[in-house]
């Protein structure tokens, strides 16, 4: 089934960016604009807006930008239709479906299938524990004895699956789920030409996703010594992708929120037995490494974790790299250590609720202080280790993007090192050279202006050549040309709408960019015909990007120039009342550009040899062209923006 046509419309049109955004973000108004903190990347200063009277938000920090469905999607982690179903149920818009056809049918209801036969497993193995006799006798009893309350079990779907070969896939099969879909989600394993039910004489544990589906289940042993794996896994699946994913989510998030900060720790009977002890904002890695994805989707809910660690060292110091990835992530991070042998299931088993408690609101250590506790316990007395430490410890401290935390750390680490504050910053700062270099050289942004990338004193900076500054300059055009075709330049000299003082004034200068090319044409077409193009038309180009541009510039709403960042926050409201400036500096800078080139190529021509009569018209040439580079120059100098 497909969503009909008349229904998607329906939900667009229904679908308010504001409502939609404000869900997840707090707003606040600056002019057409509304500003939050982005929810795709982590930021203290807002630079993520929407704009609600043309329905789409954007990011200058991290660049992400779309429209109400594709932040649903993005942010709920969905795939196009499920994100419209998720706003249609939203809105109570009734859907309408249109049969596919058999092919396109398949395609796209095998997730959807996959869903089905997952949550079908589901309540098949909750249905052994409570209702069949080897259910009940192994399942429920094993819990229990762990200290699962009947509702614990229930909350979480806790399950059992038998002790045969393969109960479940006749079951399944009788259903009418066919093989291939049982092994795409997972469920079966085969060997020698045979297949097998995944899950054998285990409980289960099922695994949901944020919105509490059922993609994949992870499954313990009974026995207490067997040569088999204690925890079985669902495989990678179509539904389900292990490192994007953690447990316990679903049934923590409101908590996570709730109390801003979640605890992160390693199994999933840690995160149910401290559901249990009355801490439910608590999410397991299970026993992996921790992902980049896994950091976002926390940060997603808050912005401090506190990492519970069970009390070996060789464990904490495996662990420690997935750490400095949070703190990269700029969230705030704890550490809590147990005592030796417990994990927080065995301890809140031990201790009970509220000494439990306690202990997490008292053992709780800044995380920078907690590993320099750790390192500076095995190196008091050995000065190799000692300076191996310290570059551990500097390294961690490189990670976090806020400068003034660092500040603080750097002085409290050399405390507790009893090291000189200068050498731990010489260090810092080698490390965060190194790590902004590798960052530059990887996502160089397409519109970074040239006074950023040229600074002499950093020796990060990227030259950008001529051909990326005339572009630059094209870009600067469109963006005026979107922002305000029709906007009336009054005064010195011309009484134009800035489209036709544009086009009057750069009729022959050919667009080097093919994107900005197409929007230029069809401006130049469009005002032939006695017509303008707003916004809206390239807003939903058929040319995915030529939207993405259009998006990206209409939101740009000052010049980036200069002081662009100061600009662009400060004086946004502005641009209007400097457009007439603004038009004219941006043609002249593209053909003072245009012609610093075009000086350029005529030089390299020069260089070739050849005989005297052409070199004597190249070297004309250079004159003329020296000549209006000049006289654009005192132009540009004239002019104040
Ligand atoms: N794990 C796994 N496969 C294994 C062992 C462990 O996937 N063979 C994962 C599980 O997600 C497990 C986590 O690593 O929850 C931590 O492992 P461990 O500490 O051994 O298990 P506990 O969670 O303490 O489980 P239990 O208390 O039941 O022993
Ligand atoms: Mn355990």
């Amino acid at each position: 089934m497909r969503l009909s046509p008349d229904t998607i419309d329906e939900i667009r049109n229904r679908a308010d960016i504001e409502d939609i955004v404000s869900d997840y973000v707090s707003l606040k108004r600056k002019g057409k604009d509304m500003w939050g903190c982005c929810p795709f990347h982590n930021e203290k200063t807002p630079s993520f807006h929407i704009r609600p009277d043309q329905g789409f938000y954007k990011c200058f920090g991290c660049g992400k930008g779309g429209d109400a469905v594709t932040f649903v999607m993005e942010l709920e982690g969905l795939e196009y239709v499920a994100a419209m179903r998720h706003l249609a149920q939203r809105y109570g818009i009734e859907i309408e479906e249109e049969e596919l056809t058999s092919e396109q049918e398949e395609q796209q209801s095998e997730r959807e299938s996959l869903y089905i036969l997952l949550n079908f497993a589901k309540e098949y193995f909750k249905d052994l524990i409570w209702k069949q006799e080897e259910g009940m006798k192994y399942g429920l009893s094993y819990f229990r004895e762990r200290g699962f309350s009947d509702e614990t079990i229930k909350n979480f779907d806790l399950g059992y699956s038998l002790d045969q070969w393969d109960a479940f896939i006749k079951a399944a099969k009788k259903k009418g789920f066919n093989q291939d879909f049982i092994s795409k989600a997972g469920l079966q394993v085969e060997k020698d030409g045979k297949v097998y039910d995944r899950f054998r004489g285990r409980v289960i544990f099922p695994i949901h996703n944020t919105m509490g589906k059922v993609i994949a289940f992870t499954a313990r042993t009974l026995k207490a010594l067997t040569k088999q794996p204690k925890y079985v896994n669902s495989p990678e699946t179509e539904v389900f992708h292990k490192s994007k994913v953690l447990y316990g989510l679903f049934q923590a998030k409101q908590a996570i929120r709730q109390e801003d900060n979640c605890y992160l720790v390693e199994g999933q009977t840690d995160v149910i037995s401290m559901h249990q002890a009355g801490v439910p904002n608590v999410v397991a890695s299970s026993g992996t490494a921790l992902s980049e994805e896994q950091i976002k989707l926390i940060s997603r809910f808050t912005k401090n974790v506190t990492v519970l660690f069970d009390g070996d060292e060789a464990g904490i110091k495996a662990s420690l790299r997935g750490i400095d990835m949070i703190l990269e992530g700029d969230l705030n991070v704890k550490a809590i250590v147990f005592p030796d042998g417990e994990d927080p299931d065995s301890y809140a088993r031990n201790v009970g609720s509220t000494e439990f408690k306690k202990f997490l609101l008292h053992g709780a250590k800044d995380f920078i202080n907690f590993k320099v506790e750790l390192y500076a316990r095995e190196s008091a007395n050995d000065p190799l280790k000692k300076a191996e430490s310290i570059k551990e410890i500097v390294n961690s401290i490189s990670k976090i993007p806020d400068p003034v935390k660092r500040t603080v750390y750097i002085k409290e680490c050399s405390k507790l090192l009893d090291i000189g504050e200068s050498v731990l910053i010489t260090e810092l700062n080698k490390l965060i050279l190194q790590s902004n270099r590798k960052k530059l050289r990887r996502d160089k942004p397409a519109f970074l202006p040239e006074e950023v990338l040229q600074d002499p004193e950093s020796d990060t900076s990227i030259k950008l050549n001529l051909e990326e500054i005339i572009q630059l300059q094209e870009k600067e055009s469109i963006r005026l040309l979107l922002n305000y075709a029709d906007q009336m330049l009054e005064g010195t000299g011309f009484d134009l709408q800035l489209a036709d003082y544009f086009f009057r004034e750069v009729d022959d200068v050919v667009f080097t960019h093919p994107l900005y090319k197409v929007v230029i044409e069809e401006f130049k077409s469009s005002i032939e015909k006695g017509t303008l193009p707003g916004s809206k038309y390239f807003l939903h180009h058929p040319n995915d990007g030529i939207r993405e541009l259009t998006i990206d510039l209409i939101s740009r709403k000052y010049e980036i120039s200069e002081n662009w960042e100061k600009k662009y926050r400060i004086f946004i409201k502005e641009e209007l009342e400097v457009l007439k400036d603004a038009s004219f500096t941006n043609i002249l800078r593209l053909k003072f550009r245009i012609v610093q080139k075009m000086i350029q190529d005529n030089m390299a021509e020069m260089k070739v040899p050849g005989n005297s009569e052409l070199q004597e018209k190249f070297m004309k040439r250079h004159q003329h062209l020296k000549n209006i580079e000049m006289g654009i120059a005192e132009s540009l100098g004239n002019v104040t923006v």
